[in-house]
């Protein structure tokens, strides 16, 4: 419940700006205060009188709508609030707040503001992508923004990946997450994500197929439930999520020290696809073909992480939970890996080829404990991490 917060919502110019309102509708269900603001962009998409209806106030619009009324200052309305929401935010919006631009009434706001500002970035996803962007977006995260999303997923423009905005529940729960009200609110999870490689030599590796989007999605919606997030990502293809601390490593080693060094934890998940097998004498120089044919690959087995973790004897966290890619007998095969390694939970899923899961937008996952199996319909990654992210936070109490 949000009873008695008061939240400064403004509204950039995206396509995305529709959901803007279903957000104001469930913020003041809970109980909030909103007091909207919408960018001249955002105009274009949603009018002023459809906010203002739905928030049950005026619409802030323009710089000089303060000044000329003298009854509020853009100084007075940026600190009224407990939190800033920026909903969506466009690369436009990012890269004026990123390099501290006052050129309207919304950036003005965020400039003098005193609170925690959320943003939930909404983009075509090469503008996601861009250099730019994500130079953007580190640097917002290092001031301290918090974000909600951005999803994996189909967009208005008829393109596909990471750009598309959170959905309204989702922001609610970061905006829940950063009043302080979020379920997992000073509790610090680890999560493994993303394949690892594993040298030969300096130029060549064995790796797999993950490319981390499940591993990214959950950290997101971790983070976006108030955790304090350690994400351990191998070389993934999805960037990791903003506002989660960041470790990257290549090898099995690497990430199996960097997860030892971000505990103690209340839960670790390990969402990566780690190698089983590294190159027992990867060469220090490239290998070259020659007369004695093709070269013979030693292979030594890679430290368990997630077994070490669950068997840890002091220190182990309350929840570790570990995923399982599995090409038949899904749930035997998870069941098994669930009494060997000794961890609490193994979410499963079937990564057979014909199904698109490993590297596609949607996962379809039976979660094995203990008490049995329980099986969730195909669904898209962000809703899965969301599920998981809330049973995480009802087996810790949160
Ligand atoms: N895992 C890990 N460290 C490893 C191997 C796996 O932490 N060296 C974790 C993965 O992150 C995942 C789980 O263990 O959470 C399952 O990994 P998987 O490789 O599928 O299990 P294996 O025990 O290797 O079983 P198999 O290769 O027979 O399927």
């Amino acid at each position: 419940m949000l009873h008695g917060r008061h939240v400064l919502l403004i509204i950039g110019g995206g396509i995305a700006a529709y959901k803007a309102l279903e957000l104001i509708r469930r913020l003041r269900e809970r109980g909030a205060k909103v007091t909207p603001v919408l960018t001249r962009a955002g105009e274009q998409f949603v009018t002023p009188l459809s906010v203002s209806t739905l928030a049950g106030v005026a619409v802030f619009r323009d710089l000089f709508d303060l000044t000329a009324e003298a009854e509020i200052g853009h100084i007075e309305l940026s600190r009224a609030a407990d939190l800033i929401v920026v909903v969506p935010a466009t690369a436009n919006l990012l890269a004026r707040m990123a390099n501290g631009l006052a050129d309207d009434l919304a950036t003005t706001l965020l400039l003098a503001t005193d609170k925690r500002v959320l943003v939930a970035p909404a983009m075509n996803v090469r503008m996601w992508t861009h250099p730019a962007t994500q130079r953007n977006v580190a640097q917002l995260a290092a001031d301290g923004i918090l974000f909600a999303g951005p999803d994996d997923g189909a967009m208005a423009c008829g393109e596909f990946g990471p750009g598309r905005m959170a959905e309204p529940a989702a922001i609610l729960a970061a905006i829940e997450g950063a009043l302080g009200g979020g379920p997992l609110a000073g509790r610090h999870v680890i999560v493994t994500s993303g394949p690892t490689h594993e040298p030969v030599d300096p130029v060549r590796y064995i790796a797999n197929r993950s490319s981390g989007a499940q591993g990214a999605a959950l950290a997101a919606a971790l983070r976006d439930l108030g955790a304090r997030v350690s994400f351990v990502t191998g070389p993934a293809t999805v960037p990791p999520p903003p506002g989660v601390d960041v470790t990257r490593v290549e090898t099995a080693q690497q990430m199996r020290a960097a997860v030892m060094a971000a505990l103690p934890a209340d839960a670790a998940v390990m969402a990566a696809a780690v190698a089983d097998w590294r190159v027992k004498a990867a060469s220090a120089q490239k290998v070259k073909k020659g007369a004695s044919g093709p070269p013979v690959l030693e292979l030594a087995e890679n430290p368990d992480i997630l077994a070490e973790v669950a068997q840890m004897s002091g220190g182990r966290p309350a929840l570790v939970v570990g995923f399982a890619a599995e090409t038949e007998a899904v749930v035997d095969h998870a069941r098994a890996k669930l009494a060997r390694k000794r961890c609490d939970w193994i979410v499963a899923n079937d990564v057979s080829p014909e199904t698109g899961i490993m590297g596609g937008a949607e996962n379809a996952v039976i979660i094995v404990t203990a008490d049995g199996e329980e099986s969730w319909p195909r669904l898209p990654k962000p809703e899965v991490a969301r599920r998981l992210a809330l049973r995480i936070a009802a087996a810790l109490g949160g």
